[in-house]
């Protein structure tokens, strides 16, 4: 494999559990402000990124390349209303997508034709991730302001069940 594209996708694991890290700390806080089903969603998506991280793991693997796992940064946001996190999380599944369209960039440069077949995928889950974000913004401005239609909203995230990713290596 590319030099390049090797390390691209080796930083993308690192990406990926901190990912898993910022949804945590996202759902610690709905967590903290009593509202148990936005704190599921949350651990959901944690756990997804980490699938996210292992897939591509495997991927490195199976393509007899070598793995270094660096240090997962401290999520740092601070969020001030209830609304926040789900900026923040729209904001960064904005960056991911960004360097998921760098590896595919880099990969297409040098014709590494199954990588960019691996990748194919994670371009699709971007575009669904993305979407989702921002239509837990605008649930949040509709009902947000009514303790009643929060509720309900919260009773909703509270159903998000966890299934393993489509792709197989
Ligand atoms: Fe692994 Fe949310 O992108």
């Amino acid at each position: 494999m590319d030099k390049k594209v090797s390390e691209l996708l080796n930083d993308q694991i690192n990406k990926e559990f901190y990912s898993a890290y910022l949804y945590l700390d996202i759902a610690n806080f709905y967590s903290s402000k009593g509202l148990d089903g936005f704190a599921n969603w949350y651990e959901i998506q944690a756990k997804e990124e980490q699938s996210h991280a292992m897939l591509i793991y495997e991927y490195l693997h199976n393509n007899g390349e070598n793995v270094t796992l660096e240090a997962i940064d401290k999520p740092d946001k601070t969020f001030k209303d209830l609304i926040d996190p789900l900026k923040v999380g729209l904001e960064h599944e904005e960056y991911v997508t960004s360097l998921i369209n760098t590896i595919y960039t880099a990969a297409r440069e040098v014709n590494d034709y199954r990588t960019i077949q691996f990748l194919d995928w994670f371009v699709k889950e971007q575009g669904e991730e993305e979407k989702n974000a921002a239509d837990l913004i605008t649930k949040m401005e509709l009902f947000g302001e009514d303790a009643r239609t929060l509720y309900m909203v919260n009773s909703e995230l509270a159903e998000r069940t966890y299934s393993e990713p489509s792709l197989t290596l």
